[in-house]
């Protein structure tokens, strides 16, 4: 068995009550508990964390690098939030820690702002799942699981 971190960025400690049109009804706690039910389905095991700071996501992507080379971790199902958008920061962690990331965003960011259109994260991603709601996160860990079966 394996863990997986499912690491949230700002503002998703909000969902259930923010924006539930583009986001959904479930809360974070929820979508905790469909990540640990899809990671189990597949023998392994989830690490869950949400911060709103930059500096904490990028402490995590490190930790799971460390973990990842150690044997105990498959990498990252990676949700950055506004992050994404900005947060060149991010990317040279994730490049730095050279760790198997897969990019989720719920909502379809490209049929949104324009400014949602580009991702510092892609490039460096393993895979990236938009647009599927809540579910994404469970197809984040399944393709995670085959890409490194
Ligand atoms: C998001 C999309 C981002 O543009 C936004 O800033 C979020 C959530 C999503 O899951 O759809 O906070 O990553």
């Amino acid at each position: 068995m394996a863990s997986i971190m499912v690491l949230n960025g700002p503002n998703l400690n909000l969902l259930g009550t923010r924006e539930p049109a583009q986001y959904g009804h479930e809360t974070l706690a929820d979508v905790e508990k469909l990540c640990a039910d899809a990671a189990a389905a597949l023998g392994h095991q989830v690490v869950c964390h949400q911060s709103n700071h930059e500096g904490v996501l990028i402490d995590l992507i490190h930790e799971a690098g460390q973990r990842v080379k150690s044997g105990d971790m498959l990498g990252v199902v990676f949700n950055p939030g506004a992050y994404t958008h900005t947060s060149i920061a991010l990317h040279d962690a994730i490049k730095g820690a050279d760790v198997p990331v897969i990019e989720v965003h719920i909502s379809n960011v490209h049929a949104r702002e324009s400014f949602r259109h580009h991702s510092y994260i892609s490039p460096v991603a393993a895979g990236m799942v938009v647009g599927m709601g809540v579910q994404g996160y469970v197809l984040g860990i399944q393709g995670l699981v085959s890409k490194r079966a």
